[in-house]
């Protein structure tokens, strides 16, 4: 048995590997609602092997949402559709995971496809958009609101309702997203934040509304299903959130209850200076995982089957998340299995195409 397709227990939920689609949106949502594109698009990745296969980043409420098209929870009209994708996945042998997110300073912009500005209310977007504090991402996003304290009260709710929601909608991993730049990274970071009230200034403050969300959303997520929580470990820029506090954050999330810390980075400040590499993240898993003791994820520019396991064996992650990857070659996990000597969850109605080729 490889480290790779070994099980992994969570609470009672057992992953069959240690693969994991990443978060990816797609864009193709009207009103919030997940489509058949939802359907064909995740559940590839299921038939295709992977243990663990998220949602894209779903919208809590509306102008939370990154773009007018993204998946969103805040309604619960969105569960059938979502439903139909998680029975889905789980046929498959598969784990539907979400990922519960609000967009912050970083909402109502245009798809990636269309150019990434502010999209204006007249064209679809929303003037409603919400921070810490009232500075916007760049010149070409929205000016935001300084959350109030009834505002963030709502903004708790908002994620509590939607992780109920997506119980219902057969969910069985949530992961609060709390990087990329989103609104609660936003409270993490003094870039970003420069509240003076007790949401802003010490880490305890800048960490209080990420524990808040993270602590209500555990309260309602059954005691039998993890809940992961995605940070940026580092915002790549001086001045700003960095590793040693994402190990003081993880510690305290361990503490409320949350059994996976999903290590992304970046996305805060648009000065970044990220220099990429392969599995250029990994470092950030394996450091939280030993410094917290904690289960962690390891994300970015993961695409090669040896690597993947050569991240488990040693002990620098507990699961690995792939995305462009995936999009490139959704049965990765199959062709990982192959390259490992190992017999792969192959679904039964693809098993003549099974490696290596034989006559058909
Ligand atoms: C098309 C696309 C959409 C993405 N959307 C999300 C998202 O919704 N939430 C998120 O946390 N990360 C998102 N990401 C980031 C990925 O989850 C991942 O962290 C990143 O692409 C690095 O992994 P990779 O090198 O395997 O692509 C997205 C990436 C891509 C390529």
């Amino acid at each position: 048995m490889t480290a790779l397709f070994s099980p992994l227990a969570l609470r009672s939920l057992t992953l069959r590997n240690r693969i994991g689609v990443s978060p990816m949106c797609q864009y193709s949502s009207q009103e919030g609602f997940a489509t058949d594109w939802h359907l064909v698009h995740l559940g590839a990745f299921a038939t295709g092997g992977a243990a663990l296969v998220f949602s894209e980043a779903t919208a809590v409420t509306p102008e939370g949402r990154i773009s007018p098209q993204d998946l969103g929870i805040w309604n619960d009209a969105h569960i059938p559709a979502l439903r139909r994708v998680t029975d889905f996945v789980r046929a498959q042998g598969a784990v539907a995971g979400i990922q519960l997110a609000h967009a912050g300073r970083k909402a109502s912009t245009r798809r990636p496809w269309e150019g990434r500005n502010a999209v204006a209310p007249s064209d679809g977007g929303w003037s409603d958009v919400m921070a810490p504090s009232a500075v916007p991402y760049s010149m070409n996003y929205p000016l935001p609101r300084a959350l109030d304290s009834e505002g963030i009260v709502r903004v708790i709710d908002a994620f509590v309702s939607g992780a109920q929601r997506a119980l219902a909608a057969g969910f069985q991993v949530a992961e609060i997203h709390a990087a990329h730049g989103y609104l609660l990274h936003e409270f993490l970071s003094p870039l970003s934040n420069h509240r003076t009230d007790e949401y802003g200034g010490s880490f305890a403050n800048r960490a209080r509304l990420v524990l808040q969300v993270c602590n209500a959303v555990r309260g309602v997520w059954p005691d039998s299903l993890p809940v992961f929580v995605r940070i940026s470990a580092t915002d790549w820029a001086d001045g700003g959130w960095d590793v040693n506090e994402s190990v003081q954050l993880a510690q305290q999330l361990k503490a409320i209850g949350i059994d996976v810390i999903d290590c992304s980075s970046g996305g805060l400040a648009a000065h970044q200076h990220i220099v990429v590499s392969p599995g250029y993240q990994v470092p950030f898993a394996q450091r939280i995982k030993h410094d917290a003791d904690i289960v962690t994820a390891a994300v970015g520019l993961i695409t090669d089957a040896q690597q993947a396991e050569q991240i488990v064996a040693q002990n620098k992650a507990d699961i690995v998340l792939l995305a462009r990857e995936m999009l490139r070659n959704p049965h990765w996990a199959l062709h990982a299995a192959h390259e490992l000597g190992v017999d792969g969850p192959w679904p039964v109605q693809y098993e003549r195409a099974k490696l290596p080729r034989e006559n058909a």
